[in-house]
């Protein structure tokens, strides 16, 4: 076997599974799960019809590539939600099966085993850069995001001989779990130390359609280069998802668009590896990239149920609003109920709500775990579910502060 794979960590569900064996629920609660990232919105019914009514398509090969309709509207959209004057469809965009297989399959391609590879990643984390960096033979060095550096890496602390090691940065903005989002001045300063340093950045923005503001949508990795007059994008790749901004995580659509040097070896790499996307999907994706309706309302959802679990945590456990995205980092201190895997095997135990212990989307790095003291909360539950939800985390602390 790959000796590597015992590199791996389980995963945070295995972990959560495990913390929750055995605890039996009051049964008179329902389960609600702010757990998992999955989105729960109606998918949108018009880009269901399309997949229906192309399933003819399922008796031909797609190509790894995908069709020119596809590439072409995930270029027209870049242009129009980034401000991006060009976007060539035919060598700066590549359709994947979502993200998730893409940020693993993109570290295989291009990490040089050959030359002490480092491939730095911020923590907490999305669980795939690790996973990916490891099995592409790299050493993985963790950024810490802390309250302290506003939950986002502290790229100023990073020492010289790291940034000469590196070979790729994953970047996730807006992050999971912190919702931080890099400002166009910090992605710039990032594009000078790529090209000093040479290294790539995959830029995560898979959580770029969920945010409070409709005047203020984070701005992107290619945006920041456009802004410097870089057209041809060179070290910076970006990933992108149907999955979060359309409710369609079932679809498996997403896209990375960026250096086209970049974007011809992973081609490549992909070809071989076999994940084009079924022609079904791609017209599909053509319907839900092509229309911003559905978006906003889905952020509206959001923004509606963020302010209910404000409102009703108050004054129990405030909560930090995220620059973006669909998670509240919470800092559990408040509660007085013990750590962050204490906390949410207690909620489940008297509330049958589920949440995720910090600690399991991050590493112990520079002497501090970053996860630790806080759970992530996915509001991705309908919106009744989610007041039930807050309410009962009331209830939750305000017992343990009764009974201390
Ligand atoms: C930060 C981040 N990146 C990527 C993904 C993968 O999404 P998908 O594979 O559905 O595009 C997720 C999913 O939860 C995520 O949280």
């Amino acid at each position: 076997m790959n000796t590597d794979l015992d590199k791996l960590h389980p995963y945070p569900f295995e972990k959560l599974n495990a913390l929750k064996n055995g605890l039996v629920p009051p049964e008179h609660l329902s389960h609600i799960a702010l757990s998992i990232g999955e989105p729960k919105h109606p998918a949108p019914p018009f880009v269901k019809q399309v997949l229906m009514a192309s399933l003819e398509k399922l008796s031909a090969y797609p190509l790894t590539k995908g069709i020119p309709e596809l590439r072409k509207a995930i270029s027209d959209w870049l242009c129009r939600r980034f401000k991006l004057t060009a976007v060539d469809a035919e060598t700066q965009v590549l359709p994947v099966s979502g993200t998730r297989e893409a940020l693993f399959a993109f570290a295989q391609a291009v990490v040089n085993r050959t030359n002490d590879p480092l491939v730095l990643s911020p923590n907490p984390f999305y669980q795939i850069y690790e996973g990916a960096a490891l099995l592409a033979g790299a050493e993985l060095q963790f950024l810490n995001c802390t309250e302290e550096t506003d939950f986002a890496p502290d790229f100023a602390a990073v020492s010289e001989e790291t940034w000469q090691r590196c070979q790729l940065l994953y970047l996730c903005s807006p992050g999971n779990p912190t919702g931080a989002v890099a400002d166009i001045p910090t992605l710039q300063a990032l594009i000078a130390l790529a090209d000093r340093y040479d290294f790539i950045i995959a830029s995560d923005e898979c959580y770029s359609e969920i945010y409070p503001d409709e005047a203020n949508p984070p701005p992107g990795l290619l945006q920041a280069c456009a802004e410097l007059g870089r057209n041809d994008y060179r070290r910076c790749v970006v990933f992108h998802s149907l999955s979060k901004r359309s409710n369609l995580p079932g679809l498996r659509s997403g896209f990375v668009a960026g250096d086209a040097a970049i974007l011809s070896s992973f081609l490549r790499y992909r070809t071989y590896h076999g994940c084009a996307m079924p022609v079904p999907t791609q017209l599909a994706s053509i319907a839900a990239w092509n229309d911003e309706p559905h978006v906003r309302e889905n952020r509206e959802l959001y923004r509606e149920k963020f302010q209910i679990f404000q409102e009703i945590l108050s004054d129990t456990l405030p909560l930090q609003m995220p620059d973006a995205g669909f998670y509240f980092w919470a800092d559990i201190r408040p509660a007085k109920v013990g750590n962050d895997e204490d906390f949410a095997r207690e909620l489940f135990a008297q509330q049958n709500i589920t949440v995720l212990p910090g600690r399991y989307l991050a590493r112990n790095s520079d002497g501090i775990n970053p996860g630790e003291n806080r759970v992530r909360m996915a509001l991705v539950a309908p919106q009744e579910e989610c007041r039930d939800a807050a309410l009962r985390i009331r209830e939750f602390i305000q017992t343990a502060l009764r009974q201390r």
